[in-house]
């Protein structure tokens, strides 16, 4: 069995005085399982030095360096501490129009310069009610796969977007036959070994109350927490319902 993954993404939230937290959740972690936060990245540097775990950034440019303004580039943020980056949250895909070639090729860039990546993919309402769900899904899984994907350096986060941040949890059921459905895709794009070597985390209102359930359904292997990753309080037992 792989081990269970839980990951934070703080979003833009968090401040100095809230790295406290991260200390906390180091003081709590289970050696079962991996944990990682993804802070702003005004945070990273400093964050990675209190937290004790692998702490990386939300986004990351395609190119290393050049006229960019105000993006950052995955050597930028391994220097500042970060040793993976989330890349495809639907946050950016829909904020700021990023395609699955774009997805693509950051997740590439990150594995040039040897930083872990999280890949996120998922459906909007109108696409689940349109019956549409697996093959968008789907087909995002296959268009930002980058070269060289392996479970060694990536992990992909199923998100329904209609999940995130709205309290509105997908059913174990729903997750585990997207979960089977991306499974799928991954054999046939880079065959059983390689597939089956890459996570696959579910997120989208993971709560302590609900992270069993989902942690432990067919094809998960762990979590992407938004607004429960904030604080230990409420991150810590997600990562014991990881572990249980
Ligand atoms: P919430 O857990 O706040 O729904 O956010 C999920 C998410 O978008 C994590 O990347």
């Amino acid at each position: 069995m792989r081990r269970k993954f839980v990951a934070g993404n703080w979003k833009m939230n968090g401040s100095l005085a809230a790295l406290a937290e991260l200390e906390a959740i180091a003081a709590a972690i289970d050696p079962r399982v991996d944990v990682a936060v993804a802070v702003p990245a005004t945070l990273i540097h400093a964050a990675n030095a209190r937290a004790g775990f692998p702490i990386g950034a939300q986004d990351v440019h395609a190119a290393d360096s050049g006229a960019h303004t105000g993006c950052l580039s995955a050597p930028m943020i391994a220097e500042a501490g970060a040793a993976f980056a989330i890349v495809g949250h639907s946050e950016r895909r829909q904020g700021q129009h990023e395609t699955d070639a774009d997805v693509k090729a950051k997740a590439e860039a990150l594995h040039r310069h040897r930083l872990d990546a999280i890949l996120c993919v998922g459906e909007t309402l109108d696409q689940r009610e349109a019956g549409q769900a697996e093959a968008v899904v789907t087909a995002q899984v296959l268009a930002s796969l980058p070269e060289g994907a392996a479970g060694d350096w990536l992990a992909i986060a199923y998100e329904p977007i209609w999940a995130i941040g709205t309290g509105k949890v997908a059913t174990v059921a729903d997750v585990e036959t997207m979960h089977a459905a991306i499974c799928s895709a991954l054999v046939e794009a880079l065959g059983q070994e390689a597939a089956d070597a890459i996570r696959l985390l579910y997120g989208g209102s993971v709560t302590a109350e609900n992270a069993a359930g989902l942690l432990h359904a067919a094809e998960v292997d762990g979590a992407l927490v938004g607004g429960a990753s904030l604080t230990a309080a409420k991150f810590v037992p997600i990562i014991k319902a990881a572990a249980g």
